[in-house]
Order: C-alpha cells, then structure tokens, then sequence
C-alpha cells in the first residue's frame, strides 16, 4: 500500500494543478479613428508552483497581458481567474488591496528607492501590504529572512547604488517576497544585466518555486523560455506556441489578419 505523502511532501509536489486560468483574453485600444488589437483570445493557465514563462518578439503584447494578470489594466473581453477568484468587477482599491495580497511584481530597471537600503526596501514593501497580515514587530525580521532568501542577507544596509545591477534585482525579489505572496510577476528581469548577473538572477527566481511560489516571467529570450517548466510564445497578441500551459494556439499563418 503506499504510503500517505506528508504535509512537508505534498506542499512540494510536482506542479500541475491551474493557478492562472485566462480565458479568451482581448484588449483592443479604440481611439476615434482605429481599433488596434493588442491581445486577441488568449486563453491558457499557469500551472501552480512551476516557473513560467511569456516569450515573444518586442511589441507581441508580453508586458499587456502581466498588467491583465495583476489587475492593474482591465482586459477588452475574456476573464482572469486566480485560485477560484475572477479578477474583472473589482473596484480599483479592491483590485490594488488583492494585489498586495496576491502578487509581487519584479522589473526590468529594478525599481529601487535609491535612499533606502537595500533592508528598508524590503520593509517599505512590507508597510505598504500591510507586512501581509503579519505583526509590525516581526517586519524587520521578515525583511531580513527575504534578503537570506536571494543570496544577501550580508547587504542588508547597503544602498542600491553599492549594488551590482545582479545584486539589485536581487533585492527587487526580495521585496517581492516581502509580503509572502503565492505568485512573483517579473517583466524581462534579466534584460538590463549582463549574462553573469543575468544567470544569478534567474537561478534565484526558478529557486522560489521549490519554496512553494509560482513564478511567471516575460522574455523576449527564446533560450530563457525554454528554461521554464511551461510557457506560452506569443506573436501580434495571439498565443502561436505553447508548452504544459493548456492554451489555444492560433497558427501563425493567421497572425495579422
Ligand atoms: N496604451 C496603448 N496604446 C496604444 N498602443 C499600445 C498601448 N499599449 C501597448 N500598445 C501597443 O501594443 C503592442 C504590445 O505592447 P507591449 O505589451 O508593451 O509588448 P511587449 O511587452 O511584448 O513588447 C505594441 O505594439 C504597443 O505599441
Ligand atoms: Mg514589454
């Protein structure tokens, strides 16, 4: 007979299970003289706990569909389902409060505060969400345990700018931790360092899923893509590639008509 998993095995079970579903995504900008399409049906999940990844030429609509899975743009048509929860018919407060919850974003040009340190970066982050639900008195601790999570614990009062570029995305990932949300968002987080750091970023960001987390990043890379455990290629706002991602692929044959 086999044996029960335990709770500390299951929690690292083989990812599989949707975390993300988007259905029948759009997003047409209309001014008064043109529409233009720059999301077109996209449908596809996000399994939990894998690291995943949005690939696509510059201008395939990568960084349109991370703001439809945070909330921060609403889509044309189509839905987002987080967990059991539909993101559309929030007001902008509720949507803002439960992406503090649920969600910490990592960019490009990393987005320090270059006065604070790289500890009261992580604690400013912990203000803001509210320490997710976690007592004032232990902010300082969990700032600390973040910055053990990438690699800088020995930085902690170090200011961005005696950071190398690799160390501050680092501390970027931190502050994403910061309010120990299931998912991390990150738009081309290597696309401004050089290979080495670029390497260390990423190594840090595919460690989080043994943690537990979900990590879903865009590239413009095809070889960083292809060191997901599942992704979706996008072409002109439509999905012309898929792997373990459950999408519907539209042949890139139709793309642009
Ligand atoms: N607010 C907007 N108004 C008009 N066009 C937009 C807007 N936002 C994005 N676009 C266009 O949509 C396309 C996709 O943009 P984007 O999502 O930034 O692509 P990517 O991140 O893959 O480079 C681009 O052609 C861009 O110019
Ligand atoms: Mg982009």
């Amino acid at each position: 007979m086999q044996q029960p998993l335990s709770p500390s095995l299951t929690a690292f079970a083989p990812a599989g299970h949707p975390l993300v579903r988007v259905e029948h995504l759009s997003r047409v900008i209309s001014t008064r003289s043109q529409k233009t399409v720059i999301l077109r049906d996209v449908t596809f999940s996000v399994p939990e706990r894998s690291l995943f990844a949005i690939n696509g030429p510059s201008g395939s609509g990568k960084s349109t569909l991370l703001n439809m899975l945070t909330g921060v743009d609403r889509p044309t048509s189509g839905r987002v389902i987080f967990g059991n929860e539909e993101l559309g018919g929030r007001s902008e407060n509720a949507l803002a409060r439960w992406r503090g919850q649920h969600v910490g974003v990592i960019f490009q040009f990393f987005q320090l505060v270059p006065t604070l340190t790289a500890a009261e970066n992580v604690l400013l982050a912990l203000e803001l969400g509210k320490g997710g639900g976690l007592p004032k008195r232990d902010w300082r601790k969990r700032a600390q345990e973040c910055l053990e999570t990438v690699g800088l614990s020995a930085f902690a009062r170090r200011l961005p700018s005696e950071l190398s570029g690799g160390q501050q995305q680092r501390v970027a990932i931190a502050r994403a931790l910061a309010n120990n949300p299931p998912v991390l968002i990150a738009d081309e987080p290597t696309g401004n360092l050089d290979s080495r750091m670029a390497h260390e970023v990423f190594a840090t960001l595919a460690g989080l899923t043994q943690q537990g987390k979900t990590v879903i990043y865009v590239t413009h890379d095809r070889e960083l893509a292809a060191r997901a455990q599942a992704r979706i290629g996008l072409l002109d706002g439509c999905i012309v590639e898929q792997q373990g991602a459950n999408a519907l692929l539209v042949s890139s044959m139709e793309v642009g008509r």
